[in-house]
């Protein structure tokens, strides 16, 4: 196993300053273009958390497509390699390489495993435990951001076909320019003999949408202010996260969650280059989650120049796993 550091995974404080200024003067205040600011150890953990509440569907949706469909995509896709961005703790990937190594029988090399996430914490664990759950596994781990590093990624020389997972619902938390830019770049990095594999979730009743990211045991929520602890901890913003209300609701017309923080005093940053001010009562927008129909999935790869092969979705159509191909 070997973890390699890509780049500064948005380790840069000035980085982050400068997007978290731009953030907090937007009208209303959105910090959702950043969503890895998120995920330090902590936003990991609470992350991991969400997905066993019960409210939250997608988890399992798609674990339960990749279970019934991956020996059918691996066939498919012919990979050696699978490179999974976001990668997170990669519990669902297991079936993934449990298909590449079926695939492979006793001939060739065993399967070359490639995640890249931005949580260092996240990456060295799940990849720590794939090694020892699977004798044989090659794993070449990448901290990094995909925002500034996949086109790297991508480029790198490989001896083997690839599938390049992308699970989650992660891209669902893109802005639609970003999304664009994010697929078009994966198409222009995928090699003629590569597949994509990217799960989105699916517009369904407003119910069990929000239901979804307001579980009853508060954990979304947590999840949700820990954006301000991340942003106090680097930055020394001075925000008081208890100050700070969880809300998500349904936008209709753009199909997609939206997550914000509402100031329920009034607040100001206190750090140097950093002025914003809460009234009370004001929001800041802290994420998205788009959800997707057959044909808004079609025409977003479409769009990126990516010829989507086959929609997977489960015995509920919650999720679904789209395989594309470079076009
Ligand atoms: N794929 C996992 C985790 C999804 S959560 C699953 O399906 O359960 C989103 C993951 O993407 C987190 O692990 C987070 O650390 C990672 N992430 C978020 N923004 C990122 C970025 N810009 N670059 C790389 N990883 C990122
Ligand atoms: N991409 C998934 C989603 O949008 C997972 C996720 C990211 C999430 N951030 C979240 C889930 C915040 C709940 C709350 O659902």
């Amino acid at each position: 196993m070997e973890v390699v550091v890509l780049d500064d995974a948005g380790e840069d404080a000035g980085q982050m300053g400068r997007d978290v200024r731009a953030g907090l003067s937007a009208t209303p205040k959105d910090l959702s273009p950043w969503p890895k600011y998120f995920y330090d150890a902590e936003g990991s953990r609470l992350f991991e958390e969400i997905t066993s509440q019960p409210e939250y569907y997608q988890t399992g949706a798609e674990l339960s497509i990749l279970e019934g469909c991956s020996a059918e995509i691996v066939a498919r896709a012919g990979c050696g390699e699978l490179v999974e961005l976001g990668s997170g703790s990669a519990s669902k990937t297991r079936a993934l390489i449990d298909a590449m190594f079926d695939a492979n029988g006793t001939e060739g090399p065993p399967p070359r495993y490639v995640p890249l996430d931005v949580s260092e914490s996240a990456l060295r664990e799940s990849a720590e435990r794939l090694v020892t759950e699977y004798p044989g596994l090659e794993v070449l781990g990448f901290i990094g951001d995909f925002d500034l590093s996949l086109g790297r990624l991508l480029g790198r020389s490989s001896d083997r076909d690839r599938l390049v997972a992308f699970l989650g619902g992660t891209i669902g938390n893109f802005t639609p320019e970003k999304r664009r830019r994010f697929l078009g770049a994966l198409g222009d990095g995928l090699r003629e003999g590569d597949r994509a594999l990217i799960g989105l979730d699916l517009v369904k009743d407003e119910r069990t949408l929000t239901a979804a990211y307001n579980d009853a045991a508060g954990v979304t929520a947590r999840f949700n202010k820990n954006m301000i602890r991340v942003i106090n901890h680097r930055l020394g913003a001075g925000l008081d996260p208890d100050l700070f209300s969880h809300r998500a609701v349904y936008n209709a017309e753009q199909n997609r969650i939206e997550m914000w923080l509402d100031s329920e005093g009034e607040q100001t940053v206190g750090a140097p280059d950093l002025e914003a001010r809460f009234e009370r009562g004001e929001g800041v927008r802290t994420e998205i989650s788009t959800k997707f129909t057959p044909d808004s999935a079609a025409r977003a790869f479409d769009e990126a120049g990516l010829e989507l092969l086959d929609l997977y979705t489960d015995d509920h159509d919650l999720f679904a796993l789209a395989l594309g191909k470079p076009a």
